[in-house]
C-alpha cells in the first residue's frame, strides 16, 4: 500500500493513474479505523480499479474543543488496519496546511438547509467544516466514486448536495450501518466508552427497533415521547435528541406521510461520549 503524507506526492500518484485511465474509489475518514471504515473499502472494492483512503482530524469541523482533544488518533494501528484489509491500494495522511494552505477556516456553503437540521442545530458550523475538507480532498484525489457510512446520513445527504452544487463528477455511495453484535454503531468514538457504558449503549439501537415497530401503530408525538422516557431512566445517559424526520428533506415530521420514506435519528450523550445513530422506518 502506498502512504503520501503530502498534497505533492498524492497529486503525482494521481496523474499518474489519471493517465492510465484508472477508476477511484474513495473513502475519506478521520482514522480510528474500525469495521465500519473496512465495509466502505470493501464496497470501493469492488467498483473501482484503485482504491484510495485518507486520515485527516478536520480541526474545523468540530464545534467543541474537548470532542478534537479527545478524539482518537493512532496513525500506525491505523496503517496497519489499512494493509490488513487487503482493500485499500493508497492512503493520503495530509498535513494542515495541504487542506487549508490559508489557514484554518472553514467555506460557507448553502446546502438548501439540509444544513439546519438536527446535527446543524447542535453543532454550530460543523458542516461548513465538513464541506470544506471533503471538497478540497474531492479536488485533490479526484474519485470516480466517493463512499460515506450511513450513520452519519445528514453528513451523507449533504455531500451528495455539496457535489451536485459543485457540479463534481463524483458518484456518492452510502454505506449501511456496521453494528457491533449488540446493535451498538460502530463509530470512533466508541473506543472512548469503559465496559460498562458500551454495554449500556445498545439500547440506543434497540430503542430504534422499538420505534420501528411503534412507526405507523402510534403517533409520532407518542413515539418521541417513549424514547424521552426510556433515556429519562437510564443513568449516566442524556438524550439530546430524537426525531422522526423525511429523508429527502431531513425535516421532523409529526405525521406519517403516504409516499414518503422517513427515518429515525438519535443522538445520545453516553458519559461524555456524543454517540448517533438512525434508521430508516418501514
Ligand atoms: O465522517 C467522517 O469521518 C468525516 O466527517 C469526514 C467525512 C472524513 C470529513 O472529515
Amino acid at each position: 500500500m502506498e502512504i503520501f503524507k503530502n498534497k505533492k506526492t498524492l497529486l503525482d500518484f494521481i496523474e499518474r493513474q489519471k493517465e492510465m485511465g484508472k477508476r477511484i474509489g474513495f473513502a475519506p475518514t478521520m482514522g480510528a479505523l474500525h469495521q465500519g471504515h473496512i465495509s466502505l473499502y470493501e464496497a470501493a472494492r469492488k467498483e473501482n480499479d484503485l482504491v484510495i483512503s485518507s486520515i485527516f482530524v478536520n480541526p474545523t469541523q468540530f464545534n467543541n474543543p474537548a470532542d478534537l482533544e479527545k478524539y482518537p488518533r493512532n496513525i500506525d494501528k491505523d496503517i496497519k488496519t489499512l494493509e490488513q484489509s487487503g482493500f485499500v491500494d493508497a492512503v493520503y495522511i495530509p498535513e494542515v496546511s495541504d487542506i487549508y494552505p490559508e489557514g484554518l477556516k472553514s467555506k460557507e456553503y448553502d446546502f438548501d438547509g439540509l444544513e439546519n437540521e438536527m446535527e446543524g442545530k447542535f453543532r454550530p458550523g460543523h458542516f461548513n467544516g465538513v464541506g470544506t475538507v471533503v471538497e478540497e480532498l474531492f479536488r485533490q484525489v479526484k474519485p470516480d466514486n466517493a463512499y460515506f457510512g450511513d450513520k452519519d446520513y445528514q453528513q451523507l445527504a449533504i455531500i451528495k448536495k455539496l457535489t451536485e452544487k459543485l457540479a463534481l463528477p463524483i458518484k456518492i455511495h452510502g454505506v449501511a450501518i456496521h453494528r457491533e453484535a449488540s446493535g451498538l454503531a460502530m463509530s470512533s468514538r466508541n473506543q472512548r466508552l469503559s465496559t460498562t457504558e458500551k454495554e449500556a449503549a445498545k439500547i440506543i439501537h434497540e430503542t430504534l427497533v422499538k420505534v420501528n415497530d411503534w412507526f405507523r401503530v402510534i403517533s409520532i408525538p407518542e413515539i418521541n415521547k417513549r424514547v424521552q422516557d426510556i433515556f429519562d431512566e437510564q443513568r449516566g445517559m442524556k438524550l439530546e435528541y430524537f426525531e422522526i424526520s423525511d429523508e429527502a428533506t431531513l425535516k421532523e415530521t409529526d405525521f406519517f406521510y403516504k409516499g414518503r420514506n422517513f427515518r429515525a435519528f438519535i443522538v445520545v450523550f453516553v458519559g461524555d461520549v456524543r454517540l448517533i445513530d438512525n434508521m430508516h422506518l418501514d
